[in-house]
């Protein structure tokens, strides 16, 4: 690494975001879960300040509220509490003073649409039709036949409704059963979930992640979804509708906008939003808030089939869609999705980690992928994840510990952790690939750096590079006189490529290869899967 400038991060563009999925961190006190003590253990290992250390900017921590753990956090029993598995409002002062000592910000999980069923708001509500709560939820009388008020499905699959035999009325849910829908339309809703945001902020909370941000209105004539004409597959498949009414509503808009005038009464906040659109779709979300806090997550990368040209298309199409003040982001991976090695594989998880950084945006890191953990298969017996026992694909095998050493339980707890560690957690470890000079680890690590000591990566313009080649990938940053040329291999043969440019020195490559060559770039050939980072002169 060369370029030792500092520059002063405006963190809500420029940092790397990494996601802890606080259970399988790191275990302070002994019970096999993890913990906010574990977190603040392993800040160092996050950003210690020096070049050793991974070096991102923000944590995003999935929900550490109390919780029943239905869905382990995302079904919220009190906002304003932290859950005794994980620590106490205490800890999370410790981590937020020990975060920021270290410049690490801290977005806290936004779970607006549902609470647990266990909440007190959902067990005044179900008590009877005239309890003032009543309205804090979305209650609807049997269809005559006593079926379900409409053919809205569950996410996790099944109806959407549930009914409830205390007041025989069926209660919406775009989740679990366990996850109740909030009514959003009811003012008092609005005002309970504005305070909670004001007493994240006033505890140092930086950000926010709004969970199922798309499903937080929906039709006020709860109408019937389109079926979905293209789709072939089971019968009441939530793929086998178009959800036109039961999410994406212009009103969600309308109610981002309203978290983000909080964070706008605060300095230096942000929100990013969890919706799967397509990029018309995550155009109308950046619309959304008129103070410019907030861009909806970007979680293309991981559905795109493995295709240069596509993967191009995609990105040049997302640019031009942003208008001057929208900020773009990328993500490889979160705890809903198989990881990023289980789904392309070592060599090209290597290829898209450098793609990630050296984009425009926030690049968003799940944690265990910088070393290249992979999916576990946890036998069904010994399945933790509820949504995947009933339901739908079971996600524990992207949830699994973080692999720090080669002891038992690799470093994660003394003691059995809540589920099994990687099989290969001694070769694939945080201690091993620290001294691995071409470890996983370490090519993040120095893409982090440079990428933070670059104002051309981080500032800089995006524009892709013909190349007549359908495999390679090539695309300039450019900064003033400054240059980078990112080429990415997508191919598993060899491949050259010529641009007009000279020469140019490589800053980093995807295979082991001195640093600070100059190549020629008038015909530059790649291995298979190979990628480089080079400073262009001239
Ligand atoms: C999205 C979260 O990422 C997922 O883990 C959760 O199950 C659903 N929202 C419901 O909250």
């Amino acid at each position: 690494m060369n370029n030792k400038r500092k520059i002063q991060l405006n963190w809500s563009r420029e940092a790397v975001v990494y996601q802890i999925y606080p259970r399988s961190f790191k275990d302070s006190n002994n019970d096999g879960i993890g913990d906010l003590q574990g977190i603040i253990d392993k800040l160092d290992y996050l950003n210690d300040g020096t070049e050793k250390s991974l070096g991102i900017g923000a944590i995003w921590l999935s929900p550490i509220y109390k919780s029943p753990m239905v869905d382990f956090g995302y079904d919220i029993s009190d906002y304003m509490d932290i859950d005794s598995q994980y620590g106490s409002l205490e800890t999370f002062n410790k981590l937020i003073k020990e975060a920021h000592k270290r410049n690490i910000k801290v977005i806290m999980d936004f779970v607006a649409n549902h609470t647990s069923s266990k909440h007190p708001w959902f067990m005044d509500s179900r008590s009877s039709k005239t309890n003032p709560k009543r309205d804090w939820y979305i209650w609807k009388d049997p269809k005559p036949d006593g079926s379900p008020p409409n053919n809205w499905l569950s996410v996790f699959g099944g109806s959407a409704w549930t009914l409830d035999k205390t007041t025989n009325q069926y209660y919406l849910h775009s989740f679990l059963p366990e996850q109740p829908d909030l009514n959003w339309r009811n003012n008092e809703v609005k005002k309970a979930m504005e305070k909670v945001l004001e007493f994240w902020i006033h505890r140092g909370a930086d950000g926010f992640r709004s969970d199922a941000a798309y499903h937080l209105i929906k039709d006020d004539q709860l109408r019937d979804d389109p079926p979905n004409p293209t789709y072939k597959g089971v019968k009441n498949s939530y793929k086998g509708l178009i959800h036109t009414y039961s999410q994406g509503r212009p009103e969600a808009l309308e109610t981002m906008n309203t978290f983000c005038s909080i964070l706008g009464l605060h300095k230096d906040k942000y929100m990013v939003s969890e919706a799967y659109l397509d990029i018309p779709e995550m155009s109308k979300l950046y619309k959304a808030c008129s103070n410019n806090l907030h861009a909806p997550f970007n979680f293309n990368l991981i559905s795109l089939p493995w295709d240069a040209k596509l993967i191009r298309k995609h990105i040049d199409d997302f640019e031009a869609s942003l208008s001057k003040i929208d900020w773009p982001n990328y993500v490889l991976g979160n705890h809903d999705k198989p990881r990023v090695v289980t789904r392309v594989g070592e060599k090209r998880a290597r290829l898209l980690a450098m793609l990630l950084f050296t984009l425009r945006g926030m690049p968003f890191v799940y944690y265990g992928d910088e070393i290249g953990m992979k999916n576990e298969d946890i036998p069904l017996g010994k399945q933790k994840d509820l949504v995947g026992n009933r339901l739908t694909a079971n996600r524990d095998g992207e949830r699994t510990p973080m692999q720090w050493d080669e002891s038992v339980h690799a470093g994660f707890s003394i003691v059995k952790p809540w589920l099994p560690v990687g099989e290969k957690y001694k070769d694939v470890n945080v201690k091993k690939e620290l001294s691995d000079p071409i470890s996983m680890l370490r090519l993040y690590r120095q893409l982090i750096h440079y990428r933070a000591n670059s104002y051309v990566l981080l500032r800089g313009s995006y524009r892709s590079l013909d190349l007549g080649d359908n495999h390679v990938f090539a695309y300039l940053r450019e900064l003033g006189d400054e240059k980078v040329l990112v080429i990415l291999n997508f191919s598993k043969d060899e491949e050259s490529v010529s641009f007009p440019y000279q020469k140019a020195n490589v800053i980093y490559t995807t295979n082991r290869e001195k640093e600070n060559k100059i190549v020629n770039l008038k015909k530059i050939t790649l291995a298979p899967y190979q990628g480089y980072v080079l400073e262009v002169k001239g």
